[in-house]
């Protein structure tokens, strides 16, 4: 992997210019603008740190550059060009994107989340089965995922009295959510149960992940809490 500086104000990548190389930064840190159809200026997106990589979609999608990056401070960034990025990441990368697109777009709660953003939350994502009737949360337990269903049914239910058995306080089908209030209210155990109703499909999503990616969720998740009438009175 070639090593390049870049100094402060430099462009390392120009939106529209052909790509072909990806940065990892090495040290410094770089911002990320885009020029959106319709506007006059660049928007500002985002920061990058040490450790992070940009200038993949160049590559992925053979597409011009779709932002603009410049050096905030001088920066030390290693170059790795297409053929080694082709061999190395492209194929699982764009593999697992592309299985997950359509599902992640059909998602009700992700559909305020753009397209980019949205495909960056395939990379991170884990698939599990369950048998009808299997257990997928357990009230009380400890929690660190949060799950969406690719297919099949799931009902919630949880001890509305202490002594009773649970009953059934929530559905599920292909598309919806569970198991975000854990990962919402800190330092808190799995406010219900998940079952499968019949043969379940999720996939999962691990609390880093969740902060990092579903963020700017947040709002909409916490208000949807209101939808559970009782789990405030446990
Ligand atoms: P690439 O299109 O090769 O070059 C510009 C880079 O900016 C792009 O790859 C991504 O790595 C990065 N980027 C960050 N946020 C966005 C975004 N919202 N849309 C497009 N590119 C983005
Ligand atoms: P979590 O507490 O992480 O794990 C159990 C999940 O069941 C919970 O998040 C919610 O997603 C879901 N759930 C469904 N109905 C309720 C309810 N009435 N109270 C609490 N959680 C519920």
């Amino acid at each position: 992997m070639d090593e390049k500086t870049f100094k402060v104000g430099e462009h390392v990548i120009e939106q529209g210019d052909k790509g072909e190389v990806l940065y990892v930064v090495e040290e410094g840190q770089l911002d990320c603008f885009k020029l959106f159809p319709g506007d006059k200026e660049p928007k500002f997106l985002k920061t990058y740190q040490p450790g992070e990589a940009f200038g993949e979609l160049a590559l992925l999608y053979n597409a011009p550059r779709a932002a603009t990056i410049t050096a905030k401070t001088n920066s030390t960034l290693y170059e790795l060009d297409r053929n080694t990025f082709n061999h190395i990441v492209k194929d699982a990368s764009q593999r697992k994107r592309d299985k997950y697109d359509d599902f992640l777009g059909s998602v009700p709660i992700l559909s305020s989340i753009d397209h980019y953003e949205r495909s960056k939350i395939a990379d991170v994502l884990k698939e599990h089965t369950f048998a009808a009737g299997e257990q997928v949360i357990t009230e009380g337990d400890e929690g660190h995922e949060f799950f969406l269903i690719i297919s099949g049914e799931a009902f919630a239910s949880k001890t509305l009295e202490a002594g009773k058995a649970p009953q059934e306080v929530m559905q599920y089908k292909a598309g919806d959510y569970f198991g975000e209030l854990v990962l919402l209210r800190d330092d808190q155990k799995r406010a219900a149960n998940v079952f499968a109703r019949n043969n379940l499909k999720v996939v999962t999503i691990n609390q880093d992940s969740f902060k990092r990616l579903l963020g700017p969720l947040d709002e909409i998740l916490k208000r949807n809490m209101e939808n559970y009438e009782n789990y405030i009175h446990q």
